[in-house]
């Protein structure tokens, strides 16, 4: 059924890629290494933004992204791809969508494949995207790409799926996320409408023939004029769901999630909850996918639009998060904790315990620095008299860059200040977080060559952050301010380059 009329115009689509991945093999050789991550997904070469079509599909998790494999700037979109069997360790697949039709490809603007998601529908690998044409009338639309290989995909012959949005005037109509409930597939698509940001349902039997149900949710004037990248998913017990979003022009908020209740005979979503589920600058476009063993999983854009961006004029743009698995508590909030298959990065080891910090100066403990490291760090509070106990990472030998980790007891508040960081944005992201009734302050990093993500609070607060020191800059002391504090155990390890 959906194969059937779908292999039409396959062969111009194949020839646009085989181009593409020709141009990729060519540019990797080419790429400055400077900023290259160790153990973070990045494009082969070019640009890369949202994670799309997250997927655990035959044993394997895909990845597919927002691409443009010519040039290290966004252009004509394509959809980037990448397995693993593990989450941690990719592997790098040719390109799966190009821009082709008339409705993804032309004009001078913004155009392409934009982002969506994938589902398996009777064994067929199924991909539902914005095909995105600036200037065109409509300008977007959602279409379908099918694969029964997973490798090579056909755009289907009836697409677009959903040729135009509800109504004539609106700001955006994009990246559908499509998941089943009983015998029928949902999509949430990001909308926007009178200044205020939506997630609006269609509902299908076929992933062909979809009927509008409404907005789920929508912005109380103070959430955003569009949102993208909705996902709205079951998390935790009863029916309880999350919907996260990309919110536009409510700076510096660029991501938000809402808990609560979504009726799937209304297709109407009951907030009881909402907050960052991020607090760094360079976490966007977050998107979620459940595996075999029922985990909830998240993997976000590592960078933000209207960033620096300096590995631009290395040729490559764009990395994505760690993966990390979400879980509901009672109290509504979601939590994220980086998956522990990480632990298979893990390399040497130094563990460190008793680390008495006092007001002055700076304590560096043996053999603990470096570019590519998980440390795990347990603060004991419950004595402590200093206003703020922190970190400083990446510092340089003579102490001046670095980029900052600080929490401030008294305002219950964590920061991690990149001012004097490097190259790139500075900015101090901040994070609301209360103290563990035992009086410890866990803090988990993850340190890659131009990344840092920060995890606190039982997997309360995250703080992901792109970093640009100069490469020699490996340096890690900690600190009291006014007064003392006690590191309870201090754990390090370095991790191991996937690439
Ligand atoms: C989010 C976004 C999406 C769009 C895509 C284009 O980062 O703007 O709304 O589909 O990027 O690449």
């Amino acid at each position: 059924m959906i194969l059937e009329n779908a292999t039409r115009k396959s062969d111009r689509h194949q020839a646009l890629i085989a181009q593409a991945d020709e141009a990729l093999k060519e540019n990797r050789g080419t790429l400055d290494t400077t900023f290259r991550l160790n153990y973070h997904m990045m494009p082969p070469a070019g640009w890369m933004n949202d994670p799309n079509g997250l997927i655990y599909w035959q044993g394997d998790y895909h990845l597919f992204y927002q691409h443009d494999p010519y040039q290290a700037k966004q252009g004509p979109m394509h959809w980037g791809h990448a397995k693993s069997r593990d989450l941690v360790h990719w592997e790098h697949l040719p390109v799966a969508l190009a821009p082709s039709e008339d409705y993804d490809k032309g004009g001078n603007g913004g155009q392409g494949c934009w982002s969506g998601s994938a589902v398996d529908h009777n064994g067929v690998l199924a991909l539902i995207f914005t095909g995105h044409v600036d200037g065109k009338k409509p300008e977007e639309a959602q279409c379908l790409a099918t694969s029964v290989d997973g490798i090579t995909f056909v755009k289907h012959a009836a697409n677009p799926v959903i040729a135009d949005s509800p109504d004539e005037k609106r700001f955006g109509f994009r990246d559908p996320k499509v998941w089943k409930h009983e015998d029928l597939w949902y999509m949430v698509v990001g909308y926007g409408k009178d200044g205020l940001g939506k997630g609006i349902i269609y509902t299908s039997s076929d992933l062909l023939y979809w009927e509008y149900r409404g907005a789920a949710a929508e912005s109380d004037g103070t959430m955003g004029d569009m949102w993208e990248c909705p996902d709205l998913f079951p998390l935790g017990e009863g029916d309880r769901h999350v919907l996260l979003i990309s919110p536009m022009n409510i700076a510096p908020i660029k991501n938000l999630y809402l808990s609560g209740k979504f009726d799937y005979e209304s297709c109407r979503f009951e907030k009881q909850h909402m907050e960052q589920i991020d607090y760094g600058f360079d976490f966007y476009a977050p998107q979620t996918l459940i595996d075999d063993q029922g985990r909830r999983i998240m993997i976000a854009w590592m960078n933000i639009w209207g960033a620096a961006m300096p590995e631009q004029a290395h040729g490559w743009l764009g990395a994505m998060t760690l993966p990390r698995e979400l879980t509901m508590a009672a109290d509504g909030t979601v939590r994220s904790h980086p998956v522990p298959e990480l632990a298979s990065l893990r390399g040497a080891h130094v563990s460190a315990a008793s680390i008495t910090l006092a007001g002055s100066g700076f304590t560096a403990v043996d053999h603990v620095q470096g570019d590519s490291l998980e440390l795990d760090i347990v603060f004991d509070l419950s004595q402590a008299d200093a206003s703020e106990v922190g970190l400083r990472i990446r510092c340089s030998e003579d102490g001046s860059s670095y980029t900052e980790i600080r929490y401030a007891l008294a305002e219950q508040k964590l920061y991690m200040d990149r001012n004097l960081g490097g190259a790139g944005d500075g900015g101090v992201s901040e994070a609301p977080l209360a103290p563990s009734e035992d009086g410890r302050l866990q803090l988990r990093l993850f340190i890659d060559r131009s990344s840092v993500e920060l995890f606190a609070g039982e997997g309360c607060v995250a703080i992901t952050n792109r970093l640009y020191p100069d490469p020699a800059n490996v340096g890690i002391v900690f600190f009291a301010l006014q007064g003392t504090a006690i590191i309870e155990t201090l754990d390090v390890w370095e991790l191991s380059s996937i690439w």
